[in-house]
């Protein structure tokens, strides 16, 4: 947990305690299911977790915008009125900050400068988004301190553009929506074509999220993504032959496909083939989390993960001994990997009484097979970004 006063302190000493801090935070994320679906126009299901990025803001007269981080004790700028300069050798996190300002003023909006001290307990590289977090904390700072109203959309598309257009990574919506716009006991239902979210309860009095953090970060991760998107994007093409009015993966059934997919080459068959039962889960998932029906959510879980392993395969070794260990458990009703894969973190939904057995089996087993200690961590579904 960060400490607050702390943090403002901190920011006093930096810049001058000329006067305290407003503070902004976002949260990370976990995705209970509904994996490369957002950028095929489809269905996600993630909820906020307790772990945040805080950014202790104050405006400035000018237009400069000077950023200092705790995580990494390293200090950048950038001025508004200075063009971006993409040869400068910049460090990859300042990307990030600069990209949402710069987007939100191409966007319309006028900002003032600012300093900031930002610190994060979000797990970096380990598929909880902790750029996002950077991202719409820093962007709903700019924008409040600039007494520009905020509409929470929109901050999350800017979040999403500057990751497009200064960092390179071609994502889909829903890390930056659900940072945005969180429910606090809720996961958020997201169709990522409208841009509209229901709200799923998620009771933890009987069961946990748990999530095994399988500490391997892999290296291709950016690249072997958008190749996946660009896949996607071929099958529509491909599938566009037989079926002229869809405009993604969204528009298509199990039983279209079906009977189509002999048209396609087998890759992107297979990648097609996960995108869409991918969709038809999520929907089941969504439904099942309502109704209690917690064995059905965990089974579609389940098969989530063989879905992304096999066809999409964005799992790795070390994702798949994390769900083979869960399964065999007494208790955990389901486990996949979650976010982009090869790599990061897997997501259990766990019976509270048997928590303590499945963390033991996680850190006994998993160390055995690979030599590394996972992290575990259990959270409670929270709320979005907001000023506290
Ligand atoms: C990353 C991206 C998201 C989404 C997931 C996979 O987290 O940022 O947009 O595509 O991967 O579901």
């Amino acid at each position: 947990v960060i400490d607050r006063n702390k943090l403002s302190r901190l920011f006093m000493e930096v810049y001058g305690d000329s006067s305290p801090p407003r503070l902004f935070r976002a949260p990370g994320r976990v995705n209970l299911i509904g994996e490369h679906t957002d950028y095929n126009d489809g269905f996600v299901l993630p909820m906020a977790i307790n772990r945040e990025t805080i950014v202790a803001a104050r405006r400035r007269d000018d237009r400069r915008v000077r950023v200092r981080s705790v995580n990494i004790n390293e200090a950048a700028e950038f001025d508004l009125d200075t063009k971006f300069n993409r040869a400068n050798g910049r460090r990859l996190w300042l990307n990030y900050i600069e990209g949402v300002a710069r987007i939100l003023e191409e966007r319309g909006a006028r900002l003032t400068g600012a300093d900031f001290l930002i610190q994060s307990d979000v797990p970096e590289g380990a598929g909880l988004s902790s750029s996002a977090a950077l991202e719409v904390s820093t962007g709903l700072a700019m924008l409040s301190i600039s007494n520009t109203e905020v509409d929470r959309v929109k901050l999350a598309l800017a979040g999403q553009a500057a990751e497009h257009e200064y960092v390179g990574a071609k994502v889909g919506i829903m890390d930056q929506y659900i940072a945005a716009l969180a429910e606090k006991q809720h996961a958020l239902l997201i169709d990522c074509r409208s841009l509209e979210a229901t709200t799923v309860p998620v009771d933890t009095s009987t069961v946990s999220f748990v999530i095994c953090n399988s500490r391997v970060k892999h290296e291709l991760a950016s690249s072997a993504y958008n190749q996946r998107r660009a896949e996607c994007e071929r099958g529509v093409e491909l599938l566009k032959n037989k079926l002229p009015e869809i405009r993604a993966l969204r528009d298509v059934n199990a039983s279209e496909f079906e009977k189509h997919e002999d048209c396609l080459p087998e890759i992107i068959r297979r990648r097609c083939r996960h995108v869409i039962t991918e969709n038809a889960r999520t929907l089941a998932a969504a439904n099942a989390f309502r109704q209690s029906d917690l064995q059905r959510a965990g089974q579609l879980m389940y098969e989530s993960h063989a879905s992304l392993d096999h066809d999409y395969e964005v799992s790795c070794p070390e994702l798949n001994r994390l769900v083979e260990i869960a399964r065999r458990v007494e208790g955990v009703l389901g486990a996949r990997m979650t976010g982009g894969g090869f790599g990061g973190c897997t997501v259990n939904l766990v019976e509270n009484e048997s928590l303590d057995a499945f963390r033991e089996a996680v850190t006994r087993e998993y160390y055995e097979a690979t030599d590394r200690a996972p992290a575990i961590y259990v959270s409670e579904a929270c709320g979005g970004a907001e000023e506290v």
